[in-house]
């Protein structure tokens, strides 16, 4: 009853000794080396009439795990075939890159992420924390991350067992598999929350700093017209900086469906979900040709002529799409032109230059 008490005075002692913001230094194998773990806190950056972007108690952002996350996103560590994230997601190509990705889908590109809830394609992951669990799982051809081969590389390097330290207080080389993946995939999503493009010539326009042409201006009404482009039910507007209502839709790319263009169904199994695929953000749509989870358009004119004259019937198109029953939207050349400019007026060029970003 008496060791009880005990117990509690000296837990109490000890909380009082370490005052709560005192850094904790790592005495381990490294000596005292290892520094301080204060990961100091990094406020998301967004739009300003943008809802704030998910930013996970269990993993916030920090200046800390920031780093980290770049580090590991350009380095070959992860692989033993000499591949690293940016192998497939290149600044040039608004982190895409234009060839068929590992499993025949295209390679999605990486830009504001951070306020996504679903990833790939179909939607297979729910959270961008952990997203890179799946590259890191034995056997993933790509980075054929097994356990041993990850543990003797970061045994090496000395510097990232302490950037892990100082992001997360973690020893990483102590860590099991499970929870050494987990602080690489959290480390990774957090540098893709910081992949923000807010300043194409339309952002610039919505801020008052820029104007649109007259065909860009045409553009965006084609866009927005029911009556003519009718794209923004999927694609968003000029209040939804993503360009994407994030949901997935079937858009009359294919009148029958096996295999991977089975889309959303694969991972639901639901009928409904067929021919369904996330709707891409149109951001940057300049830089990440060709078009389509299949690459199969390989400019922007060959998407509009698609969404003009080239819809094919089943029973699973959206009903979003209501151009279907003529075919398309039956846009005239001059209209196509000008929708073209619009979408070219997403580009952020600043984005893919962005140095904080950039390796
Ligand atoms: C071999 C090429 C390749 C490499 C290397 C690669 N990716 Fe990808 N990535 C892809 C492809 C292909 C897709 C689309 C997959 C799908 O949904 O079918 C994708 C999709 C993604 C997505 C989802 C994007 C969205 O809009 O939903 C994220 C996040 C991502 N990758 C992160 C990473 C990270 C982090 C790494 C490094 C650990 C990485 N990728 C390495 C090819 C690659
Ligand atoms: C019913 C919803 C819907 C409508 C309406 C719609 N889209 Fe799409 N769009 C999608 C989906 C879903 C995809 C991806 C389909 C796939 O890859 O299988 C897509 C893909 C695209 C792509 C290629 C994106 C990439 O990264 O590969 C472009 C460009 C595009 N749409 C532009 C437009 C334009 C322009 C319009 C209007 C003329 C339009 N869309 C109307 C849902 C829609």
């Amino acid at each position: 009853m008496y060791r009880w008490l005990l117990y509690i005075l000296i837990t109490f002692i000890c909380f009082s000794c370490q005052k709560e913001n005192d850094p904790i230094v790592y005495e381990g194998s490294l000596g005292s080396n290892w520094g301080d773990y204060n990961p100091t806190p990094k406020e998301p950056k967004g739009f300003d009439f943008f809802p704030e972007m998910h930013n996970p108690s269990f993993n916030p952002l920090t200046e800390e795990g920031v780093v980290l996350g770049k580090s590991l996103y350009y380095d070959k560590i992860l692989s033993t075939n000499g591949l690293s994230c940016s192998s497939c997601h290149l600044p040039q190509y608004s982190y895409s890159l234009p060839v068929m990705g590992p499993v025949g889908t295209a390679i999605l590109p990486h830009i504001n992420l951070g306020w996504y809830n679903k990833f790939g394609w179909t939607g297979s992951e729910d959270h961008l924390d952990y997203v890179a669990l799946a590259d890191l799982a034995e056997g993933n051809p790509f980075f054929n991350a097994n356990s041993d081969s990850i543990l003797s590389r970061f045994q090496k390097d000395v510097p990232l067992q302490q950037m892990f330290w100082k992001a997360f207080g973690v020893k990483i080389v102590e860590l099991s598999v499970s929870e050494r993946n987990n602080y690489i995939s959290f480390a990774l999503a957090q540098f893709l929350r910081t992949m923000v493009s807010d300043n194409s010539k339309f952002d610039r326009y919505l801020r008052g700093e820029e104007s649109l042409t007259p065909s860009e201006a045409s553009g965006l009404d084609i866009f927005m017209s029911e009556d003519k482009g009718d794209c923004f039910h999927c694609h968003g507007n000029p209040q939804n900086p993503l360009w994407t209502d994030k949901e997935f839709h079937n858009n009359a790319l294919n009148s029958t469906f096996s295999g991977l263009d089975l889309g959303r169904y694969l991972v639901t199994g639901d009928s409904n979900d067929i021919g369904k695929f996330k709707t891409p953000t149109l951001r940057n749509i300049e830089l990440s040709a060709p078009y389509m989870h299949d690459n199969r358009f390989a400019t922007l004119e060959e998407v509009v002529n698609f969404y003009s004259e080239g819809l094919q019937h089943s029973p699973y198109v959206d009903p979003l799409m209501q151009k279907i029953g003529q075919g398309g939207a039956q846009i005239s050349p001059s209209q196509k032109v000008d929708l073209i400019n619009f979408l070219k007026s997403l580009t952020d060029t600043s984005f893919i230059n962005n140095p904080e970003i950039l390796n």
